[in-house]
């Protein structure tokens, strides 16, 4: 590498602080992360940016709804406890610099660009005439809904016609159809064939880019009433961070174009698409690359808040650590396609490879070491240099791959592995892939395992004399592999990888890129310190009953306390009204139904003089015998329906509200001094 460092520029998504973050936004910060540390690992000058996307409608409408001013609700998830810095805190996220759209400086540079692209013609003022999803702040064309929804939730769109102004995306569309078709801009690739189909060859229509219907917003500085919509403020964070349009950094030059936008697929739209044109408006650099991950589901559904089926990042790193939650997230899933969230995996994923591989390499070879050498191993146990020399031909790709048996020739296969893996964790990271890293960081992990048993330790050190310095070999051989994964899974796992230096005695000098391209960076005579085991095995029955509980618990605590039927918006005519019978009745007797978990039967005087059979589904509220004698109201004039064989002549009158997402149902009851049959009115 030449003196100059080379730049590296990623970033993440700035996230919506509109609800605490889960587990998806965690997946794709910490996957961004991983990267990030990689090319520092590599020698890059790296700026890893983030940040916070914190205006537009919905923030507007959930502060309302929280009777607080937008900027406090902000600051609140984004600075408060538990918020969005304080989770990148805790999942040990190396970011150089945090941006809030909030920002002073951000606001004052939209602002300018803004007015940059209206004089050169690119904005204009229009009518907006169309469909706005409010959960998504984005505006559709008819052609665009799926079955009238918002292609991208699902949800309700609204109407929404304003004086607005428009950003020519059409003029943009040949040249971006050209980057997405003709170069890597975009990746995977298939993400590159969506954009083509579904946005660019249905035609580009020009971008609604400015709202007068709210207020929580960067206001357009020469046309009062109108804000910024909320994606042309977002996307230019990535520049002004950098001190685009503004004072507060400057480091533009240095940095832009960015290498990487690393982005939820959701939104490669407006990243492969908007994005490099407003660039090309304002005339400045197109970023290398858009890379498009996939999403985390949950019972094959996105998650989200509002459904209610989000999983809390916080409970599973305080439950099972930092580290083992990014490797999981990292190792299971390949960063650009979907992947299924289940706490058996997540279990299985530390279980498997964190205690029984690698937390088990590291806690044998130490141990070993103490038991048999006192805890350092003697000097000249270390590689030698036919193994020097094989590693740098490995190494240098002359030798792929070497495989016999043996003993001198286990160690062949191990150290020709172990020098072949930076290449092949860098070509997968170059890939941004980095579960593919992981799978061949874990192969020489497993590989070491193997030859421990293979070379039988226990059964060496039954004759030292004989036997001591193969001993010795082999475990150096060991201590070696683990510094060389140590030093490949730093990025993944930053805290298990100091850890298992600090065990292994490994100084800082071989800690880094440079120390293993060759096989042998440790020196003979390393002393080790045995410490922590490093994964606990869980045992997951335990656990995972456990974890379903909190799982259920916290579901239902995010769900709002109290949830009323929607509010019948059709009238009815008092005639039809009248037309229902409703009676006081006497509950004479009151039974569970067989093989039903909802329905008790009763038998009503309604004051006719003739019993009244009615079935009603309110067995989980109710002790049928805490019923008898008391006085309900019934409607009897429905018809009479079958019920689990039971006729039900009519039906019981309860009041229905819904509390953290359970049904509740009380029956109405009434004065008992009321007689059966009297009519209510
Ligand atoms: O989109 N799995 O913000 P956001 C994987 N403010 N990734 C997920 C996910 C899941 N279940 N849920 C969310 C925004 N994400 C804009 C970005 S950038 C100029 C503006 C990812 O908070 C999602 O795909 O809704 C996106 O990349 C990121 O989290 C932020 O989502």
């Amino acid at each position: 590498m030449s003196e100059e460092k080379k730049k590296f520029y990623i970033t993440t998504p700035i996230y919506y602080p509109s609800d605490k973050l889960h587990i998806g936004h965690t997946y794709c910060t910490v996957a961004t992360d991983a990267i990030a540390r990689y090319m520092r690992l590599k020698g890059y000058d790296v700026m890893f940016l983030t940040g916070t996307d914190e205006h537009g409608q919905k923030i507007e409408e959930k502060a309302k709804a929280a009777g607080v001013t937008p900027q406090e609700f902000v600051d609140n998830i984004v600075e408060g406890e538990k918020g969005v810095k304080d989770l990148w805190k805790l999942m040990n996220i190396s970011n150089d610099r945090f941006i809030r759209t909030t920002d002073d400086y951000h606001v004052a540079a939209i602002q300018k660009i803004f007015k940059k692209m209206y004089e050169n013609g690119d904005i204009y003022k229009g009518t907006y005439k169309g469909k706005y999803c409010t959960p998504c702040e984005s505006f559709w064309t008819e052609s665009q809904l799926v079955d009238g929804k918002c292609p991208d939730c699902g949800r309700e769109v609204v109407d929404a016609e304003e004086e607005a102004y428009f950003f020519r995306l059409s003029k943009y569309a040949d040249k971006i159809r050209d980057l997405l078709v003709n170069t890597d801009f975009l990746e995977p690739r298939s993400r590159v064939h969506e954009m083509v189909n579904n946005f660019i060859d249905p035609g580009l229509e020009d971008l609604c880019v400015s709202r007068t219907s709210f207020k929580w917003g960067v206001p357009v500085d020469f046309d009062p009433g109108h804000v910024v919509y909320v994606w042309v403020d977002a996307l230019f964070n990535y520049m002004t961070a950098l001190g685009y349009m503004n004072d507060k950094y400057s480091d533009k030059d240095k940095y832009w174009p960015a290498d990487v936008h690393v982005v939820g697929k959701e939104i490669v739209r407006f990243h492969s698409i908007i994005w490099p044109a407003m660039l090309m408006s304002v005339g400045e650099q197109l970023p290398k690359k858009v890379f498009g991950h996939g999403w985390l589901l949950l019972d094959g559904g996105k998650m989200s808040k509002s459904k209610g089926n989000v999983v809390d990042p916080y409970m599973l790193a305080e439950r099972y650590g930092v580290d083992a939650l990014r490797f999981f997230l990292l190792r299971t899933f390949p960063f650009g396609s979907d992947g299924n969230f289940s706490n058996e995996l997540l279990i299985q994923t530390i279980n498997t490879d964190l205690a029984n591989d690698l937390g088990n390499i590291v806690s044998r070879t130490t141990a070993m070491v103490e038991k048999y050498f006192g805890g350092t191993l003697p000097e000249g146990c270390g590689a030698t240099k036919d193994e020097i020399e094989l590693s740098q031909a490995c190494a240098d790709g002359k030798i792929p791959f070497v495989s016999a048996e043996g003993n001198e020739k286990y160690d062949a296969e191990l150290i020709s592995m172990a020098s072949c893996l930076r290449d092949k964790v860098d070509e997968a990271m170059m890939q941004y892939a980095p579960h593919k890293a992981l799978d061949e960081i874990f192969k020489v992990i497993q590989r070491a395992n193997k030859y421990i048993d293979e070379n039988a330790p226990w059964t060496l050190a039954k004759d030292m004399d004989a036997n001591g310095t193969r001993l010795a070999h082999v475990l150096y051989n060991l201590i070696e592999v683990c510094r060389i994964a140590a030093v490949l899974l730093k990025p993944f796992i930053p805290g298990s990888s100091d850890k298992i230096f600090s065990q292994i005695g490994a100084p800082e000098d071989v800690q880094n890129w440079d120390s293993v391209k060759v096989w042998g960076g440790m020196q003979a005579g390393v002393s080790v310190r045995k410490g922590e085991n490093l994964f606990p095995r869980i045992d997951i029955k335990k656990e995972l009953e456990e974890l379903e509980k909190i799982q259920e618990e916290q579901r239902k605590a995010a769900l709002p306390a109290v949830e009323l039927e929607p509010y019948a918006e059709e009238p009815v005519d008092f005639e039809t009204f009248c037309k229902s019978d409703l009676r006081a009745v006497k509950i004479k007797d009151c039974v569970p139904v067989k093989k039903s978990e909802k329905l008790l039967r009763f038998t009503l005087d309604d004051g006719s003089g003739k019993d009244r059979q009615i079935l009603s589904g309110i067995r989980k509220y109710y002790e049928p015998e805490d019923l008898i004698g008391k006085t309900a109201v019934a409607i009897i004039n429905l018809p009479p329906r079958k019920m689990m064989g039971f006729e039900s002549c009519g039906m019981l009158i309860s009041a229905v509200h819904t509390e953290h997402g359970e049904e509740k149902l009380h029956l109405i009851l009434v004065d008992d001094s009321i007689p059966a049959g009297a009519k209510l009115c």
